[in-house]
């Protein structure tokens, strides 16, 4: 299939790219290079020997992303493009809400008019806010998130809904993914994160190689079996095969489907914190130190209606995910 990928330079549009064309998938990318490099282009090819059509536009310029699309056949489109960052969306929302729901409105307009009513979207787990139970399935009711980024992605599922809704043709998937880290094995692609991290695997690496003097623990006194945050942890690889198996049921004709992509296991901090030192032998200094405002205790998926529909489930372990963050960021120095 020709597959249309947007944010297709960043960190799990990349690695996705990787499991498509091994799959034989042809790919046309875009990408404004907001949270992203040129390079991965060149790290993309070294692994796969096939290069993309890749075209640097920002989704919200309706006239460049009309031209460079107009005289490809595009089978479906898999939206990663949009801004990611938790605290700078509380910080920006207007840039949030412009870039993601914008950028999604102009790019459903363009598929539209090109022909391409297949769309696999990247939502996350954080549509669940507080979840109201756990494991969480897709039927667990959506919550009250808190922060603008998790509201653009609780809107964008919504106006996909409403779009297949009035126009049966459309086929949209809407994967709701947990916490993915890790990085391609041969330390070629990996998350870059700009400034201070904010998410906890991309901290504990940069605590390894030094940049940074020790990881703040937010929180022991959880209700969670070590007290410190519990989630489901997905090995980037494993996500990126995800976004291939779901091509089958675009091909099936699904309309709208919603899946969890988690492996189904909670770890809390301490968990990641002692298994990347056993796996690396690596120290990582840690002080505990406040709650952080806006998390949860625990969240982790029920991943089993992608294990049945998709036929697809998690494969790689805790110990594969410290492993492989440590071997691509050691590879940046
Ligand atoms: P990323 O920042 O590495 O990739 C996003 C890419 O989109 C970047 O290359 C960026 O330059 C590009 N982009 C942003 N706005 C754009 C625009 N207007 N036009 C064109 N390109 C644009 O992030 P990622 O971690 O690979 O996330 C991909 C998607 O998955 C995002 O939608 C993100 O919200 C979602 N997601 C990520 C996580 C996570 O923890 N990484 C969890 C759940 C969902
Ligand atoms: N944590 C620390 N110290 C840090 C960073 C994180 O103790 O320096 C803890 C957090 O308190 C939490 C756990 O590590 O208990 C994971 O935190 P992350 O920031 O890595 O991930 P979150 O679960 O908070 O959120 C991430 C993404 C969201 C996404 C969500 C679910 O940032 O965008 O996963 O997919 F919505």
């Amino acid at each position: 299939m020709n597959i249309l990928i947007t944010g297709a330079t960043g960190f799990i549009a990349s690695h996705t790219i990787v499991e498509l064309q091994q799959n034989n998938h042809d790919i046309i990318g875009i990408d404004n290079l907001s949270n992203s490099s040129i390079d991965t282009l060149d790290n993309i090819e070294k692994i796969t020997k096939k290069k993309i059509d890749f075209y640097q536009i920002d989704i919200r310029d309706y006239d460049r992303l009309k031209d460079a699309l107009k005289n490809h056949k595009i089978d479906c489109c898999i939206h990663f493009a949009g801004l990611k960052a938790v605290g700078e969306s509380v910080s920006k929302p207007l840039e949030y809400y412009d870039n993601n729901i914008n950028g999604t409105l102009t790019l459903l307009k363009v598929l539209k008019e090109i022909g391409c009513h297949n769309l696999i979207f990247s939502s996350s787990a954080t549509v669940y806010g507080s979840p109201k139970f756990i494991p969480i399935t897709e039927d667990c009711p959506k919550g009250i998130c808190t922060n603008p980024y998790g509201w653009t992605k609780h809107m964008i599922e919504q106006i996909l809904i409403d779009t297949q809704n009035a126009t049966k043709d459309w086929n949209i998937v809407i994967l709701r993914y947990f916490n993915p880290i890790g990085a391609h094995p041969s330390g070629l692609l990996g998350e870059k994160p700009n400034g201070i991290p904010n998410n906890l695997m991309p901290y504990i690496t940069q605590v390894a190689c030094g940049k940074r003097e020790k990881l703040f623990v937010y929180g022991n006194d959880y209700n969670t079996h070590d007290g410190t945050g519990v989630r489901d942890y997905i090995h980037v690889v494993d996500l990126a095969r995800g976004h291939v198996k779901a091509l089958n049921a675009i091909n099936n004709k699904c309309g709208v489907e919603i899946f969890n992509l988690g492996t189904g296991h909670g770890y809390s901090v301490l968990d990641v914190i002692h298994t990347f030192e056993k796996v690396n032998q690596i120290k990582i200094p840690y002080e505990i130190t406040d709650r952080r405002p806006g998390d949860i205790a625990t969240c982790y998926a029920k991943p089993a209606k992608a294990e049945k529909i998709l036929k697809w489930c998690a494969e790689f372990t805790l110990e594969d995910m410290c492993r492989d963050s440590w071997n691509y960021q050691s590879k940046q120095r």
